[in-house]
């Protein structure tokens, strides 16, 4: 790539957009960034990023945001809109001459076959308008990521020696969302000639497929403390997804709960070690991380 890319980033405050940002500008990217939340623009503007404010819906907003963009990331989280939403950023790529698009669909299983899951399907939606644009891009599918599914053990462990392990112990290929950003990266810097068959998505995974039985047997090693998975029941398990923002997000979890459930988390690739040259983050380091006891500096 010659000149410097112009990337506009949509999710940037997010769980994995805020992972971008300075990877992109470690790359010399000149990174823009949208955001309803003016707040977060002078933080940003002293790394380096430019805050563009907008909303998904504004198509003044989006025009503004896009201009004199070369390529754009397409983030935003599950809500009834986010087919909608995600067309119309694509929509207003192309009227703005973007170049390159990646965008963060879905986990693989959530959208093949299609009908599995409301957010797989808009998923799917939005990657056909995608190839329709004829904007060169890459699909990123990522497995579930660590730092959602295990982000509560913690606060289970701080509670007691057990972990709470969904019906059945499923096994699932976790992914370390650092490596969701570094793939993202490449992706994004990835050129037309490059990228081979575009069409073909990037299903990214951990390395191995991991219960909760050997994460409770990690988590033991790491604090020296019996820790014991115990699985939730069928019942319990209806509960806490009841709890979900909305009627649609739940609806959403319990279509992820039986897919889970089901072991369709659980296939593995090897495309994170193809495009950064190293394997995956594994689930030890993570829990490594969020549970060893941290020396004083
Ligand atoms: N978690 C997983 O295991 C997993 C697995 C596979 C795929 N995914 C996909 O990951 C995505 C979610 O990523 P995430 O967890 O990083 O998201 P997140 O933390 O929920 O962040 C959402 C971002 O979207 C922006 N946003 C929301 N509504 C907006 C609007 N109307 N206009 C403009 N910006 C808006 C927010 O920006 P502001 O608030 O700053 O405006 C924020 O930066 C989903 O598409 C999901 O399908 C997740």
């Amino acid at each position: 790539m010659s000149a410097a890319p112009r990337i506009l980033v949509t999710g940037a405050s997010g769980r994995l957009g805020r992972l971008l940002l300075p990877r992109l500008l470690a790359r010399g990217a000149h990174v823009r960034a949208l955001t309803r939340q003016h707040a977060l623009a002078p933080a940003w503007r002293d790394q380096g990023v430019e805050a563009a404010i907008g909303d998904f819906g504004d198509a003044d907003a989006l025009r503004r945001a896009l201009d004199g963009s070369t390529h754009l990331f397409l983030l935003s989280p599950i809500t009834p809109t986010l087919a909608t939403e995600q067309i119309a950023v694509i929509e207003a790529a192309a009227a703005a001459g973007v170049r390159r698009i990646v965008k963060l669909s879905g986990s693989h299983w959530t959208l093949e076959p299609p009908g599995r899951s409301l957010s797989g399907d808009a998923h799917a939606q939005i990657e056909a308008s995608l190839h329709r644009s004829g904007i060169a891009h890459r699909v990123l599918r990522p497995n579930a990521w660590l730092q959602v599914m295990l982000a509560r053990v913690p606060a289970e462990l701080a509670a007691g020696d057990v972990l709470q392990a969904p019906p059945g112990d499923p096994q699932v290929a976790f992914i370390d969302a650092r490596d969701i950003a570094d793939v993202a990266v490449e992706a994004l810097y990835e050129s037309t000639a490059e990228s081979g068959d575009a069409s073909a998505p990037w299903v990214l995974t951990g390395a191995e497929a991991v219960g909760y039985r050997e994460i409770a047997r990690i988590a033991a090693r790491i604090t020296g403390r019996p820790i014991a998975a115990v699985p939730l029941s069928a019942q319990a398990q209806r509960e806490r997804i009841a709890q979900a923002p909305s009627p649609y997000i739940a609806e959403v979890h319990a279509q992820f709960a039986r897919l889970i459930g089901a072991g369709e988390a659980a296939g593995t690739t090897d495309t994170v070690t193809q495009v950064l040259g190293r394997p995956p983050r594994t689930v030890a380091a993570y829990l490594d991380e969020l549970l060893a006891p941290k020396t004083a500096p």
